[in-house]
């Protein structure tokens, strides 16, 4: 299977459960999945879980990522302090299209204490199925690139 069909998945202890729903979801519709974890339901920290899964999207080990957490908010935050990582927090499905089609995202995040199992396997198809449009949105991300210095 190429990298573009690679789907680097991570967790913190808060969405453990709903991490394995989305794994099984995308496995289910063709995927591969890369799900770094974690498994135990100890209490973890956010930011290694997120760079873990942003590391492998950015290195082209895969060609996208789903991460979650409580709110989706901080692991988004970590994996977007990764150079070439595009993370949008979604907790609807328009957003989640248009985070791909505008804003060229190549990861995914997602509240497990925010939406319930069955919209966020929505989020999560309205996601992978979605292109970006290019054109005037490839000026736009070019803009993003540019403050990464
Ligand atoms: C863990 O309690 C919680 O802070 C975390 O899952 C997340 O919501 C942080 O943004």
């Amino acid at each position: 299977m190429t990298a573009s069909k690679r789907i680097a998945l991570s967790s913190d202890h808060a969405a453990i459960e709903l991490r394995q729903a989305v794994a099984a979801h995308i496995a289910a519709n063709g995927w591969e999945v890369e799900d770094i974890g974690p498994t135990s339901p100890e209490s973890t920290h956010y930011p290694k879980h997120g760079e873990a899964a942003a590391r492998l999207v950015a290195s082209g080990d895969c060609g996208l990522g789903i991460v979650l957490c409580g709110t989706g908010q901080g692991i988004m935050m970590a994996a977007n302090k990764v150079k070439g990582i595009r993370c949008g927090v979604c907790a609807d499905t328009f957003s989640a299209a248009m985070i791909r089609q505008h804003n060229n995202a190549n990861m995914l995040s997602i509240g497990a204490r925010v939406v319930g199992e069955g919209l966020a396997l929505d989020i999560v198809d309205a996601f992978l199925n979605a292109e970006f449009e290019g054109g005037r949105h490839a000026t736009r991300v070019e803009m993003i690139e540019a403050l990464e210095g």
